[in-house]
C-alpha cells in the first residue's frame, strides 16, 4: 500500500486541489483540507515527519471573468479572494505546511520553464484545435463527448476553431494503462480506479494547452509564442512539483516528492489520474505514490451551487456549532469513496450522539468519580477479568482501526471503531457501578474499575486527537493526561500512570438542542391529537386528495438511489422470492424481491434499478435483505421503476 510504504521510509506528503478564487470556500471545499490535515496529523501520531501542501487556482477563465464582472484586475481579484481560503483554514486549525497561488514567480517560472522544455523536445507542437469548449468548465470537448448539445455535466458548450498548442498525450496512453494495472493503489478507491481505467479504454488524443490571449488574456505566457497563455489545468497541476523546488530546489524536491498521496474530489478525476501523470512522464518524474478520489457533499441530494442557493459555508457551521463539530461530523459521515449528504438534523444528531451522550458524558462520568471517591488523583489497576478484557479488546481494536484509516483514508471506520470502545467502556462502568464500590469501601475495585475506565479516555482521546485537536487537548487537561497529544506508540493499553493527579471537569461536549425539532415537537403539540400511545401526534396538512403532507427533510430520510443489478437467483423454495446483489456505489449489497413470477433472472442483471437504502435489514424466508427495490404495478405485474439514461450506481435520487 502507497501510504504504508510511506510509513516505511518514515515521511508522508499529501497534496489537496489547489482552490479556485473565484468562489467562496465551502463545505466540500472544507471537507478535502480538513481530511489532508487529518491525515498529516495521524501519520505525525504514527511518528513520520509530513508535509501537507495545498493553495488556490488563480488563472483560467473563471477568475478572469470574475474579475471582469468585479471591474478590477484578476490578479487584484485574486489577491483580495485567496484570504478567504487562508483565513478558513486558520479558523479550522488546519496545519499546511505550505500555500502555493499559481499567480507567485516560484510557480509561473517553473511552468514556464516545462513549456519550453517539452516544446523543445517536440512534445508540445502547433496544430488546428476545432471543439467543443465549456467555459464554466474550463475544458474542451470533442463532439462524441456531448450529451444533447451539452458537456457530460449539462453545462453549454460552443465551437472554437483555432490554432493551438498541444501536448502529445497520446503518446503514452499504453504506458499509463499498464502503470495502473501495474499499481493497484495508485488510485483509490477500486471503483474510481476501474474509472480511469475506462476512461482510457477509447483512444486518448493529444491535450490542447493553449488559449489564445485574444480570447483569455489571463494565464502564464507560452515562452515560445507570447500570443497565448497556458490552458489552466496544465499550469494549476504543476503547483505539486513547483510548491516543493522542482527545477529549483533538488534537496527539498527529494525529500516530499513523490506524494504519498493527492487527494481530489470525483470530479477532478480525469486531470489527476490521467492527464498529470502523462505530463509528469513526459517531464521524466516520477509518478505520486497515489491519488485518492473521495466523493462529494451533497445538500438534500443535490450538488451545492450558487445558483440552487444551497450552499454551506463552513463559517457559518462554525460560529453556530464550533470548530470541532465540524471536523468531526465530516470525517465520521463520509465514507470517502462515496457521496455523503449534511444536513444541520443529521450534524446535531450525530454530535449529541457520539459526543455529547458517548465520549463527553464517558469523560465527565470518569473525572468526577476520581474526584469523588479516588481523591482526585488515578488509582492503581488490580486484579482484572473477563469484563476489563471487554474494554481491552475494543482498545485494541480502536488503535488498530485507525492505524488502518491513516494508511487506506477510512476515518469514518477508524472513527466508529474509537466510539465503539467509548460505549464499551460506558457500558463497563453501567454494569460495575463503581458508585456501589465506593459505598460499600472496596476502594481496590473502584480503583481498577476507574483506571480502565481513564484508560480507555485516554487512547480513545488520543486517537481522535488529529480529529478534533482543541477539543482533545481540553480533555487531556481535564483528565491530566498531559499536553501533548501522545503518539500512537504511547497510546498503547495499560501506558496509563496511576498517581496521576486530574485536571478540573469541564463539559465538553453540551449537548445541543435541535431548535427546528423542538419547533416541530411543539406545534404537534400545541395543534396535534392524541394518539392512541397517550403522545401528541401532529394532525399535520394533507393535500386534496386527503393525503398527509410531508416536509423534505422528512423525504429526504429515506435514502433512494440507483443501484444496479450484479446477480440475481431464485430463493429456493419461494417461488416469488428472488435473490439480488446489487452495487450501490459504496458496496454491493443482497436484496429480496418478490418479482420472481414476472422478471428471470437473466433480465435483471446488468439493469439500473431503484432502492430504498436505509431500510431496516430484514429476513424473508431466512434470507437476509438489505433495502428494497421499487416498482410499481403494471397491467400485468409489477414494473420496475428504472432510470432513464446512464446513472452511476449509488447515485442519490431526489
Ligand atoms: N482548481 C481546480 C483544482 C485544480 S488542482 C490542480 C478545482 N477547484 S475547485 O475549487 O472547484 O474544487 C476543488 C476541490 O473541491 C475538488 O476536489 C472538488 O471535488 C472539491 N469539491 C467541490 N465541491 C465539493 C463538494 N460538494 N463535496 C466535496 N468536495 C467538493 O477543481
Amino acid at each position: 500500500m502507497s501510504s504504508s510504504s510511506a510509513e516505511s521510509s518514515g515521511k508522508f506528503s499529501i497534496t489537496t486541489p489547489i482552490y479556485y478564487v473565484n468562489a467562496s470556500p465551502h463545505i466540500g471545499h472544507a471537507y478535502t483540507t480538513v481530511l489532508a490535515d487529518v491525515l498529516v496529523r495521524g501519520h505525525r501520531a504514527l511518528g513520520q515527519s509530513a508535509f501537507f501542501l495545498t493553495g488556490t487556482d488563480e488563472h483560467g477563465q473563471k477568475v478572469y471573468e470574475a474579475a471582469k464582472r468585479e471591474g478590477c484586475t484578476p490578479l487584484e481579484h485574486a489577491d483580495k479572494t485567496h484570504v478567504r481560503f487562508k483565513e478558513l483554514w486558520e479558523r479550522l486549525g488546519i496545519q499546511y505546511d505550505d500555500f502555493i497561488r499559481t499567480t507567485e514567480p516560484r510557480h509561473t517560472a517553473v511552468v514556464a520553464e516545462i513549456l519550453q522544455d517539452l516544446y523543445d523536445r517536440e512534445l508540445i507542437y502547433a496544430g488546428d484545435y476545432e471543439g467543443w469548449y465549456s467555459v464554466s468548465e474550463e475544458r474542451f470537448y470533442t463532439e462524441k463527448d456531448l450529451v444533447d448539445g451539452k458537456s457530460p455535466e449539462g453545462k453549454p458548450v460552443e465551437k472554437i476553431v483555432e490554432k493551438n498548442y498541444f501536448f502529445k498525450m497520446s503518446a503514452y496512453q499504453d504506458w499509463l494503462i499498464q502503470y495502473i494495472e501495474e499499481n493497484p493503489d495508485f488510485i483509490r478507491p477500486e471503483k474510481r480506479r476501474n474509472e480511469t481505467l475506462g476512461y482510457l479504454k477509447k483512444p486518448l488524443g493529444d491535450l490542447c494547452i493553449s488559449r489564445p490571449k485574444t480570447r483569455l488574456p489571463w494565464g502564464i505566457e507560452l515562452p515560445f509564442d507570447r500570443d497565448y497563455v497556458c490552458y489552466v489545468w496544465f499550469d494549476a497541476l504543476v503547483n505539486y512539483i513547483s510548491a516543493i523546488g522542482y527545477r529549483r530546489d533538488d534537496e527539498q524536491f527529494n525529500r516530499w516528492w513523490p506524494a504519498s498521496v493527492q487527494l481530489l474530489g470525483k470530479d477532478i478525476l480525469t486531470t489527476h489520474t490521467v492527464y498529470w501523470p502523462t505530463m509528469l512522464r513526459a517531464m521524466g518524474v516520477e509518478m505520486p505514490k497515489s491519488f485518492f478520489a473521495h466523493g462529494w457533499w451533497l445538500i438534500d441530494g443535490e450538488k451545492m451551487a450558487k445558483s440552487v442557493g444551497n450552499v454551506v459555508d463552513p463559517m457559518d457551521t462554525i460560529a453556530l456549532y464550533g470548530v470541532d463539530s465540524l471536523r468531526y461530523y465530516l470525517m465520521a459521515a463520509m465514507n470517502p469513496g462515496s457521496d455523503a449528504t449534511f444536513t444541520e438534523g443529521h450534524f446535531i444528531e450525530r454530535f449529541n450522539t457520539d459526543l455529547a451522550n458517548d465520549l463527553g458524558n464517558l469523560t465527565s462520568r470518569v473525572s468526577k468519580m476520581t474526584k469523588k471517591s479516588c481523591g482526585g488523583v488515578i488509582p492503581p489497576r488490580g486484579d482484572v477479568g473477563e469484563e476489563e478484557a471487554l474494554v481491552e479488546k475494543a482498545a485494541n481494536e480502536a488503535i488498530d482501526a485507525m492505524r488502518r484509516a491513516y494508511e487506506r483514508v477510512e476515518l469514518d471506520r477508524g472513527i466508529a471503531a474509537v466510539l465503539g470502545l467509548v460505549r464499551e467502556t460506558n457500558r463497563y462502568f453501567d454494569k460495575k457501578r463503581p458508585w456501589e464500590l465506593a459505598n460499600s469501601g472496596d476502594t481496590a475495585g473502584i480503583g481498577t474499575v476507574m483506571n480502565i475506565a481513564a484508560d480507555a479516555v485516554r487512547i480513545a482521546g488520543g486517537l481522535l486527537d488529529p480529529v478534533m485537536p482543541q477539543k482533545m487537548a481540553e480533555l487531556r487537561k481535564t483528565l491530566g493526561f498531559g499536553e501533548k497529544a501522545p503518539t500512537f506508540d504511547e497510546l498503547a493499553w495499560g501506558r496509563i500512570e496511576a498517581g496521576q493527579k486530574i485536571g478540573e471537569a469541564v463539559s465538553l461536549f453540551p449537548r445541543i438542542v435541535d431548535e427546528k425539532k423542538k419547533d416541530a415537537k411543539q406545534g404537534g403539540k400545541k395543534d396535534g391529537k392524541k394518539s392512541a400511545k397517550g403522545e401528541a401526534k401532529p394532525a399535520g396538512p394533507k393535500n386534496e386528495a386527503g393525503e398527509g403532507l410531508v416536509d423534505i427533510e422528512s423525504f429526504f430520510q429515506t435514502k433512494l438511489c440507483t443501484a444496479r443489478v450484479v446477480e440475481a437467483e431464485p430463493v429456493p423454495k419461494a417461488d416469488k422470492l428472488l435473490r439480488l446483489q446489487v452495487d450501490v456505489g459504496s458496496e454491493t449489497r443482497q436484496l429480496v424481491a418478490g418479482i420472481a413470477e414476472f422478471y428471470g433472472p437473466d433480465e435483471l442483471v446488468g439493469r439500473t434499478i431503484v432502492v430504498v437504502k436505509n431500510l431496516k435489514p430484514a429476513k424473508i424466508r431466512g434470507v437476509e435483505s438489505r433495502g428494497m427495490l421499487l416498482a410499481t404495478k403494471g397491467k400485468d405485474g409489477p414494473k420496475l421503476v428504472t432510470i432513464d439514461g446512464d446513472v452511476e450506481p449509488g447515485t442519490p435520487i431526489g
